[in-house]
């Protein structure tokens, strides 16, 4: 089934009428206006305020992706790729009915916020996959404030880089004071000379090393480049909430000629302060808010620079217009944190989570449905390329082993070590978890997180408090990674 998006958008009915209404609280930046008739959707759009339930409407469309061509077809919720920005206000109930409109089996996993372990979207573990043809409501209290991401948690080493994730925001009850804000989605895809999707999903290849990479960096959906600008003017502050949804890739982000604050990670407040090395590491699944000040003169222009792809520029900084205000702000304030509990190391329990595998990998030998295999008959018979803790698991196996089961209010530490010459972004369901250390170095900031990048070879120390009853995903972001074994689970015990 292959619907153009006219048809996809008539089909899909009303819900969907208020589409292309401008958001009303954020600004999408770079974003060039759809040309007129075409079927173009560059803008992250929103959905109606007020809309209960929310409609997410996961679907086969077409999108134009790069600047020439025909229209590349995506998979994507309400017609675009990202899906519409779901907004909530801290404390506000989370009301979304999903209909699954694609020709495979889905759910929607809300990227980073404590939900109810029945509301987490995971198939097999906290819900049935949703069926082509089917809806599933999802209704939650938002907790969190920060900025949040939803996808798909079926197949998702396919269903997320054919264009099936948006960005959730929540807004802190007090909102940090800046004169606009801009959302960037940064991803990739991976395109024929025709622009079709090159559908080469699932390859052990893939799956055994760095995972799948895209040709096409995107920004909000369409290509990336120099030609994307953010047009700032002199002395005015935006708040940039940034979000790597790609499936694998990493980007090293640099905003020449700024200095931005950090203000947060993964949607959990940090102390203000600026890029380390000048240069901000986004794994896949992170994000990052950022407060950039105005410091460039009118006329004048910077690039954004991802140093990952050998200093690719994604997008422009152009300044025009009038200062907002005769000097450039200086440091903003931290917002307030979500309520988290803090860990007690003195009684922690500790815990140790090594991964090994990989093409490269040392032989690793591993158990799969608990048999004992060496790496290469993992590959071979399985398809699978990772262990964790000596076992690799199919991604959603109805039968699997929890990798960790904890009471509810334990303190737990956990030591990660990377056995495998490949970085994972490690993240866990349900909780934040501080990072206390990165290869054995105490970390300055010790930040809660739901995702770590964990260098090949390296190490992570995280601390938190087991609160959220059920069974919790816990798997490498790179999602090809998690389709290759890189998936367990926490069992927290209520
Ligand atoms: Cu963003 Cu288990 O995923
Ligand atoms: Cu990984």
């Amino acid at each position: 089934m292959r619907l153009a998006r006219r048809e996809f958008l008539q089909s899909a009915g009303a819900a969907l009428g208020a589409l292309a209404l401008p958001s009303v609280s954020s600004d999408t930046g770079p974003l060039a206006p759809s040309p007129a008739g075409g079927s173009i959707c560059t803008a992250l759009p929103a959905l109606p305020a007020g809309a209960s339930p929310i409609e997410l409407i996961a679907g086969v469309c077409r999108q134009r992706i790069r600047a020439t061509g025909p229209e590349t077809p995506v998979w994507a919720f309400n017609g675009t790729a990202p899906g519409p920005t779901l907004r909530f206000r801290q404390g506000d109930t989370a009301d979304i009915l999903v209909r699954n409109a694609l020709p495979q089996a889905t759910t929607v996993h809300w990227h980073g916020l404590r939900v109810p372990n029945a509301m987490d979207g995971v198939p097999h573990v906290t819900q049935p996959p949703i069926a082509p043809g089917g809806t599933f409501g999802y209704r939650f209290r938002v907790e969190d404030a920060g900025t949040y991401w939803y996808h798909p948690h079926q197949s998702s080493f396919e269903q997320v880089p054919r264009g099936l994730f948006g960005m959730l925001v929540v807004e802190e009850r007090k909102p940090l004071p800046v004169d606009r804000e801009v959302l960037w989605v940064l991803a990739d895809c991976k395109l024929a000379d025709d622009n079709r999707p090159v559908e080469d999903f699932g390859r052990i290849l893939d799956f055994g090393t760095e995972g799948r990479h895209g040709n096409v960096i995107t920004l909000n959906g369409t290509a990336a480049g120099p030609h994307r600008r953010l047009e700032l003017r002199p002395g005015e502050r935006v708040r940039l909430r940034l979000l790597n949804a790609a499936s694998a890739r990493a980007f090293l982000v640099e905003f020449t000629g700024h200095a931005p604050w950090i203000v947060s990670y993964d949607g959990q407040p940090v102390r203000p302060h600026p890029v380390p090395d000048g240069r901000l590491l986004l794994g896949a699944g992170q994000r990052t808010d950022l407060v950039i000040d105005g410091t460039g003169a009118a006329g004048r222009s910077f690039a954004v620079r991802d140093h990952r792809r050998g200093g690719f520029d994604i997008a422009t900084i152009a300044y025009g217009g009038k200062p907002v205000r005769p000097k450039v702000l200086s440091r903003p304030a931290a917002i307030a944190p979500n309520r988290h509990t803090e860990p007690d190391l003195g009684r922690a329990t500790d815990h140790y989570l090594v991964f090994e595998g990989g093409v490269k990998g040392a032989p690793a030998i591993g158990k799969v449905d608990g048999k004992a295999l060496d790496v290469g008959e993992i590959m071979a018979r399985h398809g699978l390329a990772w262990t964790m803790n000596y076992t690799a698991q199919h991604e959603h196996a109805m039968m699997h082993e929890p990798l960790f089961r904890m009471r509810k209010g334990e303190h737990v530490t956990m030591k990660m070590i990377n056995n495998t010459d490949f970085e994972h972004p490690m993240h866990l369901h349900g909780h934040f978890f501080r990072v206390l250390a990165l290869n054995d170095v105490a970390t300055r900031l010790r930040e809660w997180r739901d995702t770590v990048m964990i260098d090949p070879r390296g190490s992570c120390d995280i601390a938190f408090v087991a609160e959220n009853v059920g069974e919790w995903m816990f798997h490498c972001h790179i999602l090809d990674h998690a389709a290759g074994g890189m998936m367990g689970t926490v069992v927290v015990e209520g």
